[in-house]
């Protein structure tokens, strides 16, 4: 009986490792130890056993009844987890293909700013960024764009509270940046910019902007295009070439916008460029005195130069995207692309 009893345990502990289920594993503890399981009736033969050796055969009888059950409870406990994360029964199967892992990455728009920062850390410039919640001060008076001023109006934005509002350009950046330094700075500055401008291929009420920001003493207009043009040939290929036409922006004077030859006919002119050969990716000009007054900087001692422009736009460039919104839309069959 003794040897029946081991035999029943080890088969018992055999079985107990196969069982994939709750169900299974209660069927299982009627077998073995339920009224009319296999211990039960290795019991009734205890009456057959030599008188000497009953206490002995008994207790081991009890002894692997309390092991089975402990046994039993501890897989009922693992049975449940898995099943409660859904696994029940797939533990086992290991003709089953193995779960692909699917290894994340960057959004385009997030690989672009760091390409952007790359490139002007490589000419000595410092990356920081500042709040995208804004008080109409650092947003629109400092940088020259006074209350009753029309571009105002063109940025009509998402206000907070009186006063407060999502930012709707990086270049606030500057002015935060100047109060708390001196010169010589040399700053880049990304991040969320907001607008209420109604969505087409190419708006979107939140998007991405990076600012720079040169000070120093004798700064000229030729440092802003020499700087401009090394990120053009860096970021679109060294062939490019740059054009500089005048603008206006309230916080620059002179202002400018540049473009860069079209990449995709190279300037001859076709439907990317419409017919111009160029296409448009930032604006820029020398701080404005006005500004270094506003943060109490020497206008006769500093000159500097400051440039804005917006990542989707340089991503949807850089690698030919037709539309704004897909940036926004997290389909994977676009994002995997880059
Ligand atoms: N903040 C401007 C905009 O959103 C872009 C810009 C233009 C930034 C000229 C600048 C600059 O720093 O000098 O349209």
């Amino acid at each position: 009986m003794r040897a029946r009893l081991e035999a029943m345990y080890k088969q018992a502990q055999e079985e107990l490792k196969k069982v994939e289920s709750i169900s299974e594993l209660e069927g299982m503890r009627h077998k073995f130890l339920g009224r009319r399981g296999v211990l039960a009736q290795e019991m009734k033969q205890l009456k057959t056993v030599a008188p000497h050796e009953r206490p002995v055969v008994g207790k081991l009888a009890n002894e692997l009844k309390e092991m089975l059950s402990s046994e039993f409870s501890k897989r009922f406990e693992e049975l449940k987890q898995l099943k409660s994360r859904g696994e029940e029964g797939r533990l086992f199967d290991v003709t089953l293909p193995g779960k692909k892992t699917r290894l994340g990455k960057l959004h385009p728009v997030t690989e672009t700013i760091q390409l952007i920062e790359e490139i002007f850390g490589e000419l000595g410039f410092k990356s920081v960024c500042g709040p995208e919640i804004e008080t109409e001060y650092y947003n629109f008076d400092a940088l020259g764009l006074t209350e009753d001023h029309p571009a105002r109006d063109e940025q009509d934005s998402f206000y907070i509270d009186k006063g407060i509002l999502l930012r709707t350009q990086t270049s606030p950046v500057q002015i935060r940046i100047m109060e708390k330094e001196k010169p010589p700075i040399r700053i880049i500055a990304s991040g969320k910019c907001f607008r209420r401008d109604a969505t087409d291929a190419s708006h979107t009420s939140m998007f991405h902007q990076v600012e720079g920001l040169l000070v120093d003493k004798r700064v000229t207009f030729g440092d802003l295009k020499g700087v401009l043009e090394v990120f053009a040939k860096r970021m679109f290929g060294s062939e490019v070439r740059m054009r500089f036409r005048p603008d206006f922006f309230p916080f620059t004077e002179p202002s400018a916008d540049a473009s860069i030859s079209c990449i995709m006919c190279g300037g001859a002119g076709c439907s990317s460029c419409g017919g111009s050969g160029w296409m448009e990716i930032l604006g820029a000009g020398m701080v404005d005195p006005e500004v270094f007054k506003k943060v109490n900087y020497d206008p006769e001692k500093y000159t500097g130069f400051a440039f804005g422009m917006g990542v989707e736009r340089i991503a949807m460039l850089k690698y030919g995207i037709s539309d704004i919104r897909l940036f926004l839309e997290n389909d994977m069959r676009f994002l995997s692309q880059f």
